[in-house]
């Protein structure tokens, strides 16, 4: 259930002294279709994972986490992309306000989910970032999909953009570590560098180790 006041209150003061109030509307009216499109895409993936299991006895999905982008992040971004700080800017521009992450068991079973997710007829695959064939610098992995799928609305249907992360648990433990170092910290830079490096060498580790017991897995 959506809950338009708690929407206006989460976006409290969105476009900081813009009085615009169509603008906060059509945005207030974006956010509660882009909830959606979330909540479209968790019962996907739950289906999916559950009819994985009955015909593979396995569950590919440990578990799932949804979050919608939080305002100053989105004043941040539209900043950072040099776009005018107005709801237009959105729909064309910023595919993350609503977003999934799926926490997989095994490394297979990133591109089981997404190759089954992306079969289906009503979801559009817009942007893929393998970041797990080609990790980024940091070490950081993870399978990233912008993904459209319809949104039935009152008296419309919306096709609604949404980012899904996937990745395995050794990843998101790494990457939740690592992003508490790159973000959160206010240790010095010296030790965020030596700390960098050391993370750099575990995301090797963990990925021997996680493809060390995917084989496990398939010999059983
Ligand atoms: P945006 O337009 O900002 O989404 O840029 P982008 O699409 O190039 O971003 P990308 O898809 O590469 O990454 C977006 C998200 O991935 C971030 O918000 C983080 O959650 C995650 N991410 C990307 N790189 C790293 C990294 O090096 N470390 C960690 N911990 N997380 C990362
Ligand atoms: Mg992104």
């Amino acid at each position: 259930m959506i809950n338009v006041n708690q929407i206006k209150k989460e976006l409290g003061e969105v476009f900081l002294g813009n009085e615009d109030v169509d603008d906060f509307s059509a945005l207030v009216s974006y956010y509660q279709l882009c909830r959606a499109a979330v909540g479209e895409f968790g019962t996907k993936l739950e289906n999916l994972d559950s009819d994985y299991q009955v015909r593979h006895d396995h569950n590919p999905i440990h578990h799932i986490e949804v979050r919608m982008k939080d305002v100053g992040s989105l004043l941040g971004k539209l900043r950072r992309k040099e776009l005018p700080v107005r709801f237009s800017s959105i729909p064309d521009h910023i595919y993350d306000i609503g977003g999934l992450r799926v926490i997989t068991n095994y490394l297979d079973d990133v591109y089981t989910v997404a190759d089954n997710l992306l079969a289906q007829d009503d979801v559009k695959l817009i942007k893929r970032k393998d970041y797990i064939k080609n990790p980024k610098p940091s070490g950081y992995r993870s399978l990233h999909l912008v993904v459209t799928v319809p949104v039935f609305q009152a008296d419309s249907v919306q096709v609604t953009p949404v980012e899904i992360q996937i990745r395995t648990v050794g990843m998101d433990m790494w990457g939740s570590l690592e992003h508490k170092l790159r973000y959160k910290t206010e240790a010095p830079a010296e030790k965020v560098e030596k700390y960098s490096k050391e993370l750099q060498g575990y995301a090797d580790e963990i990925n021997n180790i996680e493809s060390n017991m995917q084989n496990i897995f398939h010999k059983l």
